[in-house]
């Protein structure tokens, strides 16, 4: 198997403008080589300019979200061949800020990623228990559950990234220990390799997610079985999200 390429993903969830871009430029004038994959994604609104302003740089584009169905009557949704068009190559699905805020269920998140599949884009899929259900012991159940329900079948382990991002982590400046990042991404492994094959299983990235930064990223990746970030606040500066991608190297 190839090793696996690390990947520095920014999720910049309903933040910022076209003025930003500014800081991509100053990301790419820092690291201009960045030794991983670097993906950005925007609000649906940034993705067809922010595509344009960095076709040809190592910088990559995605959504942070798509409808499940090709086209129809969906007043304010948008679906994954126009977020393709748009130059989106990735999407998110399965945030837990989705999750929670538009009430979507593993079934949902597992359409959602077949739409993004189909239209030839690879897919995030979020995974993550809440503060109550670790507190609760069930953490493994929880992302276990979530991942079997979430996750299509018959994907490559190419179009696949999994995200593992404790609910209470996100935003929060909280961050599991290590033991607790090895002990789920770890399960993770374990699982994709029983669902999808010890080869395919093997080649699925699993990023990290919940308040990374550039003063734990070190730490955090070397964590096994950690093969980046899910990146949300730190990834709207230049000098965050490089020192992220810095720490991936
Ligand atoms: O999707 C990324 C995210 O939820 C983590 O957010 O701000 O804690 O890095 P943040």
């Amino acid at each position: 198997m190839a090793p696996r390429r690390k990947l520095a993903a920014g999720n910049w969830k309903m933040n910022g403008a076209l003025a930003d871009f500014a800081q991509i430029d100053a990301l790419l004038a820092a690291h201009p080589d960045p030794g991983c994959d670097v993906l950005i994604c925007p609000p649906a609104t940034l993705i067809s300019p922010m595509a344009q302003r960095t076709a040809g740089t190592p910088v990559q584009v995605g959504a942070q979200d798509c409808h499940q169905e090709e086209k129809g009557a969906h007043t304010g949704d948008i679906a994954a061949p126009m977020l393709a068009e748009a130059g989106a190559r990735h999407v998110i699905v399965g945030h837990s800020e989705r999750r929670a805020d538009h009430g979507e269920t593993d079934d949902i998140v597992r359409a959602k990623a077949q739409a993004a599949l189909a239209a030839g884009m690879r897919v995030i899929v979020c995974v993550g228990e809440t503060l109550e259900q670790r507190e609760g012991g069930s953490t493994i159940d929880v992302v276990g559950g979530q991942l079997q329900g979430s996750v299509p079948d018959g994907i490559d382990g190419e179009q696949l990234v999994v995200a593992y991002e404790p609910v209470w982590a996100i935003g929060t400046g909280k961050v599991p220990t290590n033991e607790e990042i090895e002990e789920v991404h770890g399960f993770l492994r374990q699982a994709l390799q029983k669902r999808f094959g010890d080869d395919t299983g093997a080649g699925i990235r699993l990023l990290y997610g919940g308040s990374v930064k550039p003063s734990n990223a070190a730490e955090i990746f070397a964590v096994p079985d950690v093969d980046g970030a899910l990146v949300g606040g730190a990834s709207l500066k230049a000098d965050d999200f490089g020192g992220i991608i810095a720490a991936l190297q």
